[in-house]
């Protein structure tokens, strides 16, 4: 299906900016044409909303003084100026942020994408405890990756729909074949999906040992899992021997101190070509060693750890290729799960693919295959020298550090999940994101900025933009909360109205409305044509509100699982959930270097707030609002 623009591409699509570069042909397009373009918010809107995010946030005295800024933006046609840049840009491109998104927020960040940028996604434990049935496992997963892909290259995905409104599938098309590329200042991404030949291998890591192993008969049929397994069980054996150099460990790095070793490393051609079959292998499995056994109660936080960073030089760091898009964990002890490079997609299509692949693997395997002798898979390999050999030991002890430093906590919240603030017609939603605010205060004395990501996919090429989950409303609610002067039924009016607020933020985010983007927009815009920049952007109250300590993000899926992530500032915290019908999976991450954060307190604040907020609704009569 893709082949016929792949005619004239000989080279991979090298995305050092717009991911609108990789075209597609066919219903896909048509879908994709189909879709709205992003819109500017008015100018007046967004700056008085912004006034009003900065409500629970700033003193009446910094508010005052923004306030004056503002009026000032808005008087000196500073605004006006930026905002029709804007429009212009709007109107020329196919979305006026993607591509400015994609540098500032990804590519142009250099600090690690580990634990920084990348984030996991942990599995259920599955029912093995062995070498044969992690590589069973592993092979069934390949297969299930496989299946997708041939949806994903037919256009056979179901288009997805949210608010009723269809979503941007681009994502879909960004994430196989692909992988991150370090530069000196600004990284790229290539996708190998669409070239002339594309990819029919997939990249395995065993022992720090990289092998290509081919997933295609010669007729373009994938091998089957008999198949796949026979080749896994190949590359196990010709890599027992654990003292090699981890060599994956370099992608942990600084992203500046990775590109200067990437430059040195490739110079070698064995090296080269070693890393061009990695970049240009459908994706990555990563076959784990066993980890030191933890109690059931840390066992999801120590998996979500190990998919995060490898749980450090000794254990499996270097059993990763991290700028590779998509990498699944399978450990012998029946540990698995995900972690994938952030440029080209968001959470939602990539746990849409491990929804697909978890029923796959569930499936009874009804073909036998005929065992006809395929070739050993070709082991790549690294010519070490001794600059290569330094540039891995100042990773392996970054990477230690950073290890150190992550303090993450998976848990399950049993007490209900969605069906009870459905049943209370209220968004199950803005509900979490309420409790949570409850807990950051109970726990603070204070309200903070809070990030929760919105799909912006409603939109062609469109990736996320900001809900504001701190507001006037729900900064009322939490200090009612635990006020004895307070009655019940009050409490629960200011609950509600938190909660339809934060629903009436999440429909504006959503819908293309939000303020975050539209100011970062102009931001950008200042930087590339005006001589000075706007006051705004420099004063204390816009440091506040972009000082994320709480930053969130809802990424459903069927399969029981959670992604994780780390928080996006030194004293804040990582807050993802996967809310299931009647229950919901959180994972909660801090720095142990900040004497103020603690992963598991919050957890076990918000664990309170839920409760609390559900006994307070079940004790007292329905509310009007
Ligand atoms: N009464 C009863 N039911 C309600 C309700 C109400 N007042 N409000 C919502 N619901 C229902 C919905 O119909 C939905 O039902 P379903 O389970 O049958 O689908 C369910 O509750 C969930 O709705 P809600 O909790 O409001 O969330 P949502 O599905 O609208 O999602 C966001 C909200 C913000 C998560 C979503 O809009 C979004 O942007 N997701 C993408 C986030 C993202 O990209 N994250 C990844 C970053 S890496």
């Amino acid at each position: 299906m893709l082949a016929f623009i792949a005619k004239s591409m000989a080279k991979p699509v090298r995305l050092v900016k717009p991911v609108s570069s990789v075209k597609l042909p066919g219903r896909y397009l048509t879908h994709q044409e189909g879709l709205p373009h992003l819109p500017v918010p008015p100018l007046q809107q967004t700056l008085e909303r912004y006034m009003l995010a900065l409500k629970p946030l700033v003193s009446q005295e910094e508010w005052n003084h923004t306030k004056q800024l503002v009026e000032d933006f808005r008087e000196s046609g500073v605004g006006e100026r930026l905002q029709k840049g804007l429009e212009r840009r709007g109107k020329k491109m196919e979305n006026w942020l993607s591509d400015w998104w994609l540098q500032t927020a990804y590519l142009e960040y250099r600090l690690p994408v580990v634990v920084h940028s990348s984030p996991g996604v942990v599995l259920p434990k599955q029912d093995f405890a062995d070498r044969q049935g992690q590589l069973r496992f592993a092979a069934k997963l390949i297969e299930g990756v496989l299946d997708f892909k041939t949806m994903i290259d037919n256009e056979a995905l179901p288009v997805e729909y949210l608010g009723g409104k269809p979503l941007c599938m681009n994502q879909y098309y960004q994430i196989l074949s692909s992988c991150r590329v370090p530069g000196a200042k600004r990284d790229s991404v290539v996708n190998y999906s669409q070239v002339k030949k594309p990819p029919t291998h997939i990249t395995v890591v065993h022992n720090f040992q990289f092998f290509e192993l081919d997933v295609y008969n010669s007729d373009g049929t994938p091998l089957t899992v008999d198949q796949i397994f026979t080749q896994l069980e190949k590359i196990w054996g010709t890599s027992l021997q654990t003292n090699k150099e981890p060599i994956g460990i370099l992608t942990s790095n600084h992203r500046n101190s990775w590109a200067k070793a990437y430059n040195n490393l490739i110079k070698d051609k064995t090296n080269k070509e070693s890393v061009r079959t990695i970049q240009k292998s459908i994706f990555t499995v990563c076959l784990d060693a066993p980890m030191p056994r933890v109690s059931d109660e840390l066992y999801k936080s120590r998996v979500a750890a190990q998919m995060l960073h490898g749980a450090g030089s000794r254990w499996n760091s270097g059993n990763r290729w991290f700028d590779k898009t998509l990498q699944f964990i399978v450990a012998e002890d029946g540990s698995c799960g995900l972690v994938y490079e952030h440029a080209p997609s968001e959470g939602p299509p990539i746990v849409a693919l491990l929804d697909h692949i978890v029923e796959y693997t569930k499936k009874p395997e009804l073909i036998r295959s005929p065992m006809t002798l395929l070739p050993m898979p070709k082991k790549l390999r690294f010519n070490i020298t001794p600059e290569i050999k330094n540039d891995i030991e100042k990773a392996k002890q970054n990477l230690n550090i950073m290890v150190h430093d992550l303090d993450i906590k998976v848990f399950v919240f049993d007490g209900f999940g969605k069906d009870f603030p459905k049943k209370e017609q209220l968004s199950p939603d803005a509900f979490i994101q309420v409790a949570l605010q409850l807990a950051y205060y109970r726990m603070y004395g204070q309200a903070c900025a809070t990030y929760e990501s919105a799909s912006l996919r409603m939109f062609r090429l469109g990736r996320t933009d900001t809900i504001r989950s701190t507001s006037v409303d729900s900064l009322h609610f939490v200090q009612s909360m635990d006020d004895p002067g307070k009655q019940n039924q009050e409490k629960i009016d200011l609950f509600r109205k938190a909660v339809y607020a934060h629903r009436l933020y999440t429909d504006m985010a959503i819908s293309g409305k939000a303020i975050d983007r539209h100011l970062l927009g102009m931001k950008l815009l200042a930087i590339e044509d005006l001589v000075s920049m706007p006051e705004i952007f420099m004063d204390t109250s816009y440091a506040v509100a972009m000082h994320f300590n709480l930053s969130t993000s809802q990424v459903p899926a069927k399969t029981d699982c959670v992604m994780c992530f780390g928080p996006v500032v030194p004293d804040g915290y990582g807050v993802c959930y996967n809310p299931m019908e009647s229950h919901i999976n959180f994972s909660v991450s801090a720095f142990n270097s900040c004497a103020e954060t603690n992963a598991a307190r919050l957890a076990h604040y918000l664990e309170r707030a839920l409760c609390d907020v559900q006994q307070l609704i079940q004790h007292s009569p329905k509310s009007k609002l």
